[in-house]
This record gives structure tokens, C-alpha cells and sequence, in this order.
């Protein structure tokens, strides 16, 4: 059966850098919405080119275009195996056409993933990222507190800040955050694949707590959905728990 996750959570909160390792390691497909508009912006595809200008000012698409560029790339063979969403949902409109698409699509769980940071690390986190002006990769700060490298460590293109890192529109984002995303909380709360993350540890640590819950949840959906005889199709008081 499919695996189906949402990475939810601020900008700068490492959704796609947790999202593109996930989905590598079980071979999911990674759907990332902020990588589709700018590699859209980049071959200057006209709906791309007409969303540059919110995303520029920190602003959000509007829900239309990103619930029909998610519903084609989900309704493809390739996300059949199952599919890792990093930015997306972002609304209360965007995540029930999601349930519609799901639905539909009546493979597998869906697992909401919620990574939480505090703000003045996001803060910080985005005001010194470079990303790759050719491929889009983060670049990755070495290790051992040297100056970053000159050059992307994939493909060597040239590091470059992103268009909405800068201190101002990484504010207005963190906002529309705060007023448009964060409700979708309150929306999935109380599903039995509801869990939280602390991002703010090591990539490491981050990622083998996503792991544990997200296993966690796949598991529990499974129980709830396939209910023992005579046994409540409901998880039980403590699995209830570790999800809050
Ligand atoms: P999008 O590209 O999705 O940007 P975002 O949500 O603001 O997220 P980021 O990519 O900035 O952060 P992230 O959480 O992925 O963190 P990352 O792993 O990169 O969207 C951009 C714009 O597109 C939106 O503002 C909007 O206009 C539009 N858009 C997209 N989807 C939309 C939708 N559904 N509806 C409407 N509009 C939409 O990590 C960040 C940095 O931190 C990196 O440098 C990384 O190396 C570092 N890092 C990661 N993890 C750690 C860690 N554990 N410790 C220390 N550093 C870490």
C-alpha cells in the first residue's frame, strides 16, 4: 500500500530538506509546490511567471493554481507508490480539495507531519541560506563552522540568495504563516496520523524522529482501518497521546 505524507510547518522549518530525504529513502515521489512555481519561473511558464510577483512579496498563490498543479502531479503513475507534499497544503481550501484528491485516489494512508521551530531560528536559518541558482539544492554549510563553498556541492552551479530570503519578506512570510497556514492545525488535530516533530535539533535527530512517528502513524492507520473483530476501530488512549 501507498504511504502518503504532508510536511507541515514555517518557512525555514527544513520540510524540504526532511521532504527530499524521506522521500529518497522509500522511494516516494516528492512533491515540493515552492520548487514546481520556480522551476516553472525559470522556463517562464506563464502561470509561474503570474504567481512570481506574491511570491516575491512573501504572499500566497492562489488556491485555484496550486490545488490544479497538485491534483495533476498526484493523479500520475508515478505518484501511485505513494508521495511526500512539501508546501502543500498551505489553506483550509487547499487541504480539503487535498482530502477530495486522496480520496479519490483511495491508496494509503495520509500521514500530516507538523515540524515546529522557533521563530528567531527560522529568522536566521533563511536570511543565511544560498540555494543553487542551476539546480535549486540548498547549499550545505560545512560542518565544522568554515566559510560556505563558492560553488553548489551537486552540480557546481553558482550559490545565489532566494528572491523571498530576505530579512522583510521572510517576516511576511513567517505572517501569512501564522494567519493562513497555521489553522490547518486545528484541521487535522484530531486524526489518528496527526504528529508533531521538534525541528529545532540536529538534521539527524530531525530525521529519526520523523521516522519513529511517521512509521507510528502508517501503523495506527492501518489498525484503525482494518479494526479486530469485536475491538473499537478507534487507537488506543496512549496512541492518542504521542500524537499532541
Ligand atoms: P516554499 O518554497 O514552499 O517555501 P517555504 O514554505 O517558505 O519553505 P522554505 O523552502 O523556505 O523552507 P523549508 O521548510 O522547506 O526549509 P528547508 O528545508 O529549505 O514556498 C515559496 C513560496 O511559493 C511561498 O511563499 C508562496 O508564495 C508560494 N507557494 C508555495 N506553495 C504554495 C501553496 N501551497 N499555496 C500558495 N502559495 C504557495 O531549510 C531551510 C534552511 O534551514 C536551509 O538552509 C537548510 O539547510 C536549513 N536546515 C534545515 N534543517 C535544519 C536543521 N535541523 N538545523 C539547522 N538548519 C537546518
Amino acid at each position: 500500500m501507498a504511504l502518503n505524507v504532508i510536511m507541515m510547518g514555517p518557512p525555514g522549518a527544513g520540510k524540504g530538506t526532511q521532504a527530499g530525504r524521506f522521500a529518497r529513502e522509500r522511494g516516494l515521489l516528492k512533491i515540493s509546490t515552492g520548487d514546481i512555481l520556480r522551476d516553472g519561473i525559470k522556463a517562464q511558464l506563464p502561470v509561474a511567471l503570474r504567481a512570481k510577483e506574491r511570491m516575491d512579496r512573501g504572499e500566497l498563490v492562489d488556491d485555484e493554481t496550486m490545488v490544479a498543479i497538485v491534483r495533476e502531479r498526484l493523479l500520475r503513475p508515478d505518484a501511485q507508490r505513494g508521495f511526500v507534499l512539501d508546501g502543500f497544503p498551505r489553506t483550509v481550501a487547499q487541504a480539503e480539495a487535498l482530502d477530495q484528491i486522496v480520496a479519490e485516489r483511495n491508496n494509503g494512508p495520509l500521514v500530516i507531519v507538523d515540524v515546529r521551530v522557533p521563530e528567531h531560528e527560522l529568522v536566521r536559518r533563511l536570511a543565511g541560506r544560498l540555494i543553487c541558482a542551476t539546480c535549486g539544492a540548498n547549499a550545505e554549510p560545512p560542518k565544522d563552522g568554515s566559510p560556505a563553498p563558492p560553488a553548489c556541492g551537486k552540480c557546481g552551479g553558482e550559490l545565489v540568495q532566494r528572491t523571498d530570503d530576505n530579512e522583510q519578506v521572510v517576516r511576511e512570510r513567517l505572517k501569512v504563516y501564522a494567519r493562513a497556514t497555521k489553522p490547518l492545525v486545528e484541521f487535522y488535530r484530531e486524526r489518528p496520523t496527526f504528529r508533531i516533530v521538534n525541528g529545532a535539533q540536529p538534521q539527524e535527530r530531525v530525521a529519526h524522529e520523523l521516522d519513529t512517528v511517521i512509521d507510528d502513524a502508517a501503523l495506527v492507520s492501518a489498525r484503525v482501518e482494518t479494526p479486530v473483530a469485536g475491538k473499537a476501530a478507534v487507537p488506543a488512549k496512549a496512541e492518542r497521546a504521542a500524537r499532541t
